[in-house]
C-alpha cells in the first residue's frame, strides 16, 4: 500500500472537502479609531487605517456594515489628557458619544469598547499612578468600574479591559452586575505581552508612556506558564472571552490557552503585525492578499474563535472573492 498524501491535494474540490480550517467573515472584528478632529486622516504608521471624526463616524461604519462586518472594537482619542484620564468616565467622553451615535444608525452592529487609560492619561500608562509613578491598583480599579458602567450605559455590547491590572475582571463584573448590566460581556485582554508590535498603535493613539515602559504589567515574551495562569484567573473572575495579544508570535500561547479554558478565545492581530505586512507588500516583496488570509487562517488554526484585525475589511473582500 502506498501512502501518498498528495492524492488529496490534486484536485481543488477535493482540497476544499478536506480543508480543516476555514476562515469566515464571522470570525473578524475591525478596530476603529474615533477622534474629535473634523477631517478623516490616514494613520501614517498604519496605511489604510484612519482617524475617523466622531461627527461622521456613521459613514465609515456604513462601509464596514455593507461589506459584511458584524462587529467592531472602538478606540477613542480624547481632546484632553489628564492624570487620571477623566474622559474615560465621562458620559460625554469620546467613546460614550461614539457608541451612542453608532448604535443610533446601526443598532445590530456588535460594539466592543476597549477599556483602558493609556490614551487618556497625560503619563500614558494603563492605570492611575501613585506618587512614586507606579500603578495604584485600587484607585485604578475604582475608575475602571466607573468606566465600564459608563460604556454600558452608552450602549456597548461587550467591554474589553486591556490594562492588565490584577483583578480587573472581578471588579468589572461586579460593577456591571450591580448596575443592572448583567448581560454585558467581558472580553478580557488576559494574556497581553509587552510587545514591540504595539508601536504603530501607540503612534495612532498617542499613548506611548512618558516615562518607563509596560513591562511591570504586561507579560514577558518568553513566558507561557504565566500566560496560562492569567487566562485561568480571568476566566474564574468571570471573563466571557479570553484574548491573547499579539497573535502571530504567540500561536503556541493561543493553542495552549484554548486547551485550558472553557470560554471562547480571541486573538488580536496587532498594529505592528498589520504594518509589517503592509510595508512588505508595498515593496512588492509579498502578496498582501494571500498573506492576510494565510496569517488569519494560521491564527484560527492555532485555536482562536475570532480575530481582531485591521485587515477585517480586506479579509472580508478576499473571502468573498475566493468563494466566487
Ligand atoms: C490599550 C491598547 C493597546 C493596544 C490595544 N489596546 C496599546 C498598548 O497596550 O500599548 C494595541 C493594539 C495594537 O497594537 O494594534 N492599552
Amino acid at each position: 500500500m502506498s501512502k501518498l498524501p498528495t492524492r488529496l491535494r490534486r484536485n481543488p474540490i477535493l482540497r476544499e472537502l478536506v480543508q480543516e480550517t476555514q476562515l469566515s467573515i464571522n470570525d473578524l472584528v475591525q478596530p476603529i479609531f474615533v477622534t474629535y478632529s473634523d477631517k478623516k486622516t490616514e494613520i501614517l504608521s498604519m496605511p489604510g487605517q484612519y482617524h475617523v471624526p466622531l461627527n461622521i463616524v456613521e459613514k465609515e461604519i456604513e462601509q464596514l456594515v455593507n461589506s459584511g462586518i458584524n462587529a467592531i472594537i472602538l478606540f477613542g482619542i480624547p481632546e484632553k489628557k489628564d492624570e487620571v484620564g477623566l474622559d474615560t468616565i465621562n458620559d460625554n467622553g469620546i467613546i460614550q458619544r461614539a457608541v451612542r451615535r453608532i448604535k443610533q444608525y446601526f443598532p445590530d452592529l456588535l460594539i466592543i469598547t476597549d477599556v483602558c487609560f493609556c490614551q487618556y492619561t497625560s503619563h500614558g500608562h494603563c492605570g492611575i499612578l501613585d506618587e512614586r509613578g507606579l500603578i495604584n491598583r485600587k484607585k485604578s480599579l475604582e475608575y475602571l468600574q466607573k468606566q465600564v458602567v459608563s460604556h454600558a450605559q452608552a450602549g456597548a455590547d461587550v467591554v474589553a479591559p486591556s490594562c492588565m491590572i490584577d483583578e480587573m475582571v472581578k471588579y468589572i463584573r461586579e460593577a456591571l452586575d450591580n448596575n443592572e448590566y448583567e448581560d454585558i460581556g467581558i472580553l478580557s485582554y488576559a494574556v497581553k505581552y509587552a510587545s514591540t508590535f504595539y508601536g504603530p498603535f501607540r503612534d495612532a493613539a498617542y499613548s506611548t508612556p512618558k516615562h518607563g515602559d509596560r513591562q511591570s504589567y504586561q507579560l514577558y515574551p518568553g513566558n507561557i506558564q504565566e500566560a496560562l495562569k492569567e487566562a485561568k484567573i480571568d476566566e474564574n473572575e468571570g471573563a466571557d472571552i479570553i484574548m491573547v495579544k499579539p497573535a502571530l508570535p504567540y500561536l503556541d500561547v493561543i493553542h495552549q490557552v484554548k486547551s485550558i479554558v472553557q470560554c471562547p478565545v480571541a486573538a488580536y492581530q496587532v498594529s505592528g503585525e498589520y504594518a509589517m505586512i503592509k510595508a512588505a507588500s508595498e515593496k512588492g516583496w509579498i502578496d498582501e492578499g494571500k498573506c492576510i488570509l494565510e496569517t488569519l487562517t494560521g491564527i484560527k488554526r492555532a485555536g482562536a474563535n475570532f480575530i481582531i484585525t485591521y485587515f477585517a475589511m480586506n479579509a472580508v473582500q478576499l473571502i468573498k472573492e475566493n468563494m466566487e
